[in-house]
């Protein structure tokens, strides 16, 4: 795992939109994982400025959603649809029919799951997931105690997820307590990861992502077991590290490392 600590949130958003960069540069057809919430906004800010001002193209690129909450539709202010378009579909080039997104409203949730896995595997797997986390560790809304392997399934959020998530909703009664969202298992066959945090909300979770146990307790943490894991955090999600200076020695001293 690499562990990348920018100054703030702003040189965060940018670092990991260069991952992006990167991998579309490599791979312009790549399978991109999306994550909402609002620590990925600066990232899609900057992708889209990337794409309108430097011609970074989407234009062969697929992406998979990690989630959704059940029973809001497509256009509800709070679906995870809306906010994707919102902030990043409606701005770029991706071919509409290359973005897949759980639905919260199908009739037939297993089979829905079974269809969502099967459509990643048609489409070679998932080059880049772009993941946040919640602040009991969550990701994607693989709450505390999901199973490691766990794949595309239902799942009821925590009492700490829905608090959190209240502050979009006008009444906390209104947080749909349900969600669609990929396995940890279906994360993990992602070629790449990238977790983004930011703020010392985060500096528990981050820490526990980093250098914690590998527990299901802290969905996160099986990001340790991925061959190729990036963390970008601002200095406020990384107040928690205790190895903190290591992981900046690293990065200081990148440039010169042999190559691999
Ligand atoms: C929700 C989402 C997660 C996200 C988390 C943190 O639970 N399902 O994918 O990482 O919120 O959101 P935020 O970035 O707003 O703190």
């Amino acid at each position: 795992m690499e562990v990348i600590i920018q100054p703030d949130y702003e040189a965060m958003s940018k670092a990991a939109a260069q991952l992006v960069v990167d991998v579309l540069n490599t791979k312009p057809n790549a399978v991109l994982g999306m994550a909402t919430g609002s620590t990925p906004l600066g990232l899609y800010l900057e992708l889209v400025r990337l794409h309108k001002e430097e011609e970074l193209d989407f234009s062969r690129v697929t992406t998979f959603n990690l989630d959704e909450y059940v029973g809001l539709t497509v256009n509800h202010p709070q679906s995870y649809h809306h906010f994707m378009n919102k902030h990043f579909f409606e701005h770029v080039n991706i071919p509409r029919h290359n973005i897949n997104i759980p639905s919260g409203t199908t009739s037939n949730y297993p089979a829905f799951c079974a269809w969502f896995e099967q459509r990643i595997a048609e489409c070679g797997g998932i080059d880049l997931q772009i993941l946040g986390v919640g602040s009991d560790g969550h990701i994607a809304f693989n709450e505390p105690t999901s199973s490691l392997s766990s794949r595309t399934r239902l799942k009821t959020l925590s009492k700490q997820t829905i608090d959190d998530n209240a502050r979009f909703f006008d009444r906390r009664e209104e947080v749909p307590i349900y969600a669609i969202t990929m396995g940890v298992g279906t994360i993990l066959e992602a070629k790449k990861l990238m977790l983004m945090a930011s703020g010392t909300a985060k500096a528990w979770a981050i820490a526990q992502t980093v250098e914690g146990p590998v527990t299901s307790m802290v969905t996160a943490s099986a990001i340790q077991m991925h061959p190729d894991a990036k963390v970008f955090v601002d200095a406020e999600a990384a107040s928690e590290l205790r190895h903190r200076d290591y992981y900046e020695f690293i990065y200081n001293a990148k440039p010169g490392a042999p190559r691999t």
